[in-house]
């Protein structure tokens, strides 16, 4: 009786655990992640697009935003939002870009962390994950210039992320690169100087990578694959389908346990996902028994959704980088006399060739189950094909 009751007591313990980790996953996949630049002739806002696309490359979604008082000789930085001191409390993560300024950051730069004193007072930025890359020209400083930012980081007690000696496959390394273990620069003077090179941007979005996988708590456990912006697909035909449509890609949602959103094997992609929206199941129950067919296909569509989130990550950002949708298989959470999996997974299914065209149509399997993970309405398995 007694040992029954501890074990209730136990288990109960772990299931509250299990769920607070659930929301904290939730919380964080749903913040935005802030690139704060400044930048007068570009060459920072350019890294920060590299970095913005690493972070994004692990189903973070990134913003760059861009310090007061800026002069610009670019007409690239118009468009770019300028932030306040008071939202960065908002972020799960920020990664600062600055001019190197005399081995320091720039006057901007400096200006506006001057501001952050009442922040810095409630300690409002401790253990928020933050990372520094900055734009050279010389290279003179560029070591010191980002450590030097980190005394600022430090004093907030931020969590600072590092670049670390990253070996990144045909870096050309006849020409000095501005990687450093401490974060990427560049070494750009002039418009035209061919600076950030490749490979600078490279180590960028490298960064922006292993940022991501600070603030997601996650390891770098697959091999790094860095694309060159001319290897990558240039259209998104596929997401302004969706968009047409009215529909948007959710964040990628991230794993709760030891297993990852999607694995590669050669060019084929396994990826699974539940009906999640916003951190919760949309609908869940059992078919049919509090939920109606009609809830139970926009949790399918939800569905898709999300795996298509795990896909865009899987397929380098971009998802025109898919050949073929290759196979979908439905559950459902269902009672045992109901007969219309086909019907409720056309949701899925229309949706893909809907999008992707020819290259949508796929082979498909549909199930009923008597129960799902997180009382989930219905889970997807799918296959796809990479380029
Ligand atoms: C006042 C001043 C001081 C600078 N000091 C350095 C320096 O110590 N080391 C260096 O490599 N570049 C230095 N530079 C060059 C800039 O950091 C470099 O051109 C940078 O790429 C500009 O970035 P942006 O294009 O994003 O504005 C300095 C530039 C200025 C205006």
């Amino acid at each position: 009786m007694r040992i029954s009751f501890y074990l209730k007591f136990i288990f109960g313990f772990i299931l509250a655990l299990a769920s607070l980790s659930k929301v904290f996953a939730a919380d964080i996949n749903n913040k935005d992640v802030l690139v704060l630049i400044d930048s007068s002739g570009g060459n920072t806002y350019k890294l920060a697009e590299s970095i913005k696309a690493g972070i994004e490359n692990k189903g973070l979604h990134a913003v760059i935003k861009k310090v007061p008082n800026q002069e610009h000789t670019t007409n690239d930085l118009d468009k770019v939002p300028v932030a306040s001191t008071d939202e960065l409390v908002k972020y799960s993560g920020i990664a600062f870009g600055s001019p190197i300024y005399f081995g320091n950051i720039s006057t901007n730069m400096s200006a506006f962390m001057t501001q952050t004193l009442a922040i810095w007072k409630k300690q409002e930025l401790a253990n928020v994950p933050t990372t520094v890359f900055m734009s050279g020209c010389s290279g003179s400083g560029n070591e010191t210039s980002i450590t030097s930012f980190w005394n600022i980081l430090a004093s907030h007690g931020m969590t600072i992320v590092t670049l670390g000696n990253s070996s990144i496959d045909g870096v050309n390394k006849a020409i000095p690169q501005g990687n450093t273990p401490y974060g990427t620069t560049t070494r750009s003077c002039l418009p035209g100087d061919n600076r950030p090179s490749k490979d600078e941007l490279k180590y960028a979005y490298f960064q922006g990578q292993k940022f991501a996988n600070a603030i997601t708590h996650t390891s770098l456990d697959q091999k790094i694959i860095i694309p060159v912006a001319s290897e990558k697909a240039t259209t998104n035909t596929v997401e302004t389908k969706l968009q047409k449509l009215g529909l948007s890609l959710p964040i990628a949602p991230q794993p709760v346990g030891k297993y990852v959103p999607f694995k590669r094997v050669g060019n084929l992609v396994y990826i699974n996902q539940v009906a999640l929206k916003d951190g919760k199941i949309l609908y869940p129950g059992i078919i049919e028994s509090g939920v109606t067919q009609e809830q139970a296909k926009q949790a399918t569509q939800q569905t898709m959704l999300n795996v298509l989130a795990v896909l865009k990550v899987a397929a380098d950002g971009n998802l025109d980088n898919v050949k073929q949708v290759v196979q979908l298989s439905g559950t459902f959470n269902t009672l045992p006399n109901f007969t219309n999996h086909a019907g409720l997974m056309n949701s899925a299914s229309n949706l893909v060739v809907d999008i992707f065209g020819d290259k949508g149509v796929h082979t498909r399997g549909t199930f009923g189950a008597s129960s799902l993970p997180l009382n989930s309405p219905v889970e997807i398995q799918a296959i796809f094909e990479l380029n």
